[in-house]
Order: C-alpha cells, then sequence, then structure tokens
C-alpha cells in the first residue's frame, strides 16, 4: 500500500486529492489518513491542505523495502528484501532464512550493523544511512570448488552499477576488494553452505561506502561521495546492483565462468603484477599471470612455478 501511494504521488508531483488517492486505492479516506501518517513516521513529508489534497514533499534517504521494489529491474533478485534500520550482520540473518529455505533472490539490508563482518576476521565499520551493507540468498547449481566464480561476478557487477549510475570507474583487487584511486570503496564477503561437494547456498555480503566522509571512513578507504563530490544516491546504486547481479548471474548459468572472468579482467588491476600472498596455507610470492575458471589466481613464482591462490590477502611488491 505504501509503495503505491508513494508512486502515485510521486508520479502526480502536484496535489493529488483525497478522494482520487482512496479511489485508487480503494480504501476508505480514514485508511488512507493512516497510511499517510504512517509514511510521515517514516520520513515521507507528505503536505496535506484540506480541498487540494495531498502533495509529496521529500522522501527520506533510507532503503525501505518498498522504495526498493519501485523501479527495481530484476525478476528476483531484490524482489524479496527484508530491511532492518540497524542489525548485527546482514550475513547471520540471511543465512538464517536460507536455512529456513528462502528463495534465492531475497535479499537482507541493514542501515547499520552492529557486527558487520569482513573477511579474514576483520570488522566491517557500517555507520548508519551512508553506505550500503546487504546480504543475497542464491542457490546455484555449481560444485564447491567452483564457487569463487560467484565473488568475482559480484565485484564486476558493483563496478558495472557504479559506472552505469555515476560513470565512475571502479578496480577490483583480487579477490574482492573494490577500489577507486587505490582507496578501498567496498568488499564482499561470501559465504557458502555445502554439502560434500555440492553448493546448497551462497550468501553474498556486499559493503559498499556511499555517502560516507572523511568523519566516517577509516584510514585507506574513500567512498563514492568522496570521489563525487556530491552526495550519491544509495538507492539507484542498490538497484542497479541487484540489477547486474542478476544479469551476471544468468550469464553465469548460460555461458559459464569464462564469460564472467572476461568481464572481470577488465576492472581487474591484480593481473601482471608482483604480488605476496597471505593466507592461512601459504606464503607465496610471484607474478600474478591470470585467473583459473574457477576464481582462482593464478602466480607464477621465481621458480617458474604456477601456484593457484583460492583465498586469501595479496600485497603488491611494486
Ligand atoms: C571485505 O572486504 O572484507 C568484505 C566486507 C563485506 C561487508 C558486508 S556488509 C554486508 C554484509 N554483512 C556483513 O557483516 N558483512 C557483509
Amino acid at each position: 500500500m505504501e509503495e503505491k501511494i508513494i508512486e502515485l504521488l510521486k508520479d502526480k508531483q502536484e496535489y493529488l486529492s483525497g478522494e482520487e488517492l482512496s479511489g485508487a486505492l480503494k480504501v476508505s479516506r480514514q485508511a488512507l489518513w493512516k497510511h499517510i501518517n504512517f509514511l510521515r513516521d517514516l520520513g515521507y513529508d507528505i503536505a496535506a491542505v484540506p480541498h487540494l489534497g495531498y502533495r509529496l514533499v521529500s522522501v527520506p534517504d533510507r532503503l525501505y523495502d518498498f522504495q526498493v521494489y519501485q523501479g527495481l529491474k530484476t525478476k528476483s533478485f531484490g524482489r524479496r528484501m527484508i530491511y532492518f534500520d540497524s542489525l548485527s550482520s546482514t550475513m547471520d540473518m540471511a543465512t538464517n532464512l536460507a536455512l529456513k529455505g528462502a528463495k534465492e533472490g531475497t535479499a537482507v539490508l541493514a542501515e547499520t550493523q552492529t557486527k558487520g563482518r569482513g573477511r579474514l576476521g576483520r570488522v566491517w565499520h557500517s555507520p548508519k544511512y551512508k553506505g550500503l551493507y546487504f546480504s543475497l540468498i542464491l542457490r546455484p547449481k555449481i560444485s564447491l570448488d567452483k564457487a569463487s566464480i560467484i565473488t568475482l561476478l559480484a565485484g564486476v557487477s558493483i563496478c558495472e552499477a557504479v559506472k552505469e549510475i555515476l560513470g565512475l570507474g571502479l578496480q577490483i583487487k583480487w579477490p574482492n576488494d573494490i577500489l577507486m584511486h587505490n582507496k578501498k570503496l567496498g568488499g564482499i564477503l561470501t559465504e557458502i553452505k555445502a554439502e560434500v561437494d555440492e553448493v546448497n547456498f551462497i550468501i553474498i555480503g556486499v559493503g559498499l561506502n556511499i555517502n560516507n566522509d572523511s568523519k566516517t571512513l577509516i584510514s585507506g578507504s574513500t567512498s563514492l561521495k568522496e570521489c563525487k563530490s556530491e552526495q550519491v544516491s544509495r538507492l539507484a546504486i542498490l538497484q542497479e546492483v541487484f540489477y547486474r547481479l542478476e544479469v551476471n548471474y544468468h550469464i553465469l548459468e548460460k555461458n559459464g565462468p569464462k564469460a564472467i572472468i572476461e568481464k572481470w579482467r577488465q576492472f581487474a588491476i591484480t593481473l601482471g603484477r608482483r604480488v605476496k600472498v597471505y593466507s592461512h596455507k601459504e606464503h607465496l610470492e610471484g607474478e600474478a599471470f591470470d585467473i583459473d575458471s574457477d576464481g582462482g589466481l593464478l602466480i607464477r613464482n621465481d621458480s617458474g612455478i604456477t601456484h593457484k591462490v583460492l583465498s586469501g590477502d595479496i600485497l603488491y611488491c611494486r
């Protein structure tokens, strides 16, 4: 109902009479009044003038589910989105929902996280109303050893979305750091539930710094607002990221990992560089020369031996 009211008021741009509005919604004037007040409580500025009706003055910078659904171009990704003003971590909530059978494409989004987590046990700072923090449930029909491709797919989708909305060229540092001018703008956390070799579900967690200013950025990181020198619509970015994730997911299903890797190369800054890798298994140094079809980074060490790294952190040597 709220979604419809906002849509009608947005379309009209001027005053829409109570009669017209309640008629279109098929509810009584009294019920309409309750919905209008509910929207006001959510932060919508709706003017009400006797004999004229209602006018939408401004919308709040919030990522309410019904706002996100409006104008969303996807078939399933983000079509069911569970919104929280605050949550410990969207990863845990999404995992619980997935365990209970939530459909592919279900998303959990929070305006802030009190225990947002990054890779390798790091903390993900999630200042309120500044960034995007969401987790998406996927149920791909792939084996566990091929699952890393999903992280690359998410990176590509974020870069494409930001290019489309803001015209900014972001970069990806393998496997999942989203960078701008060598500063971290976002990250992707992929958590997998698998049985034997078969993936049960994958949760992709996306954290993006959008409207952070220097006070809410940690050192070495940046935000889209900083890059553009203006406030950015979190809503537009979120909707486009959902869309690109869905498009690329279908490309992966239809054409296989190669198509995603080709796209990934366009944004990658890791290939051709001398790197040091730190993972729980090994410490390795050499040239990162390619990506394997499962998303693993191929590194040639100084003895000419090729190693494939599937997870870990890399440092550029020069
Ligand atoms: C990284 O770069 O280390 C990955 C960061 C991923 C952060 C996101 S924010 C939404 C989701 N919920 C979490 O607790 N983490 C991910």
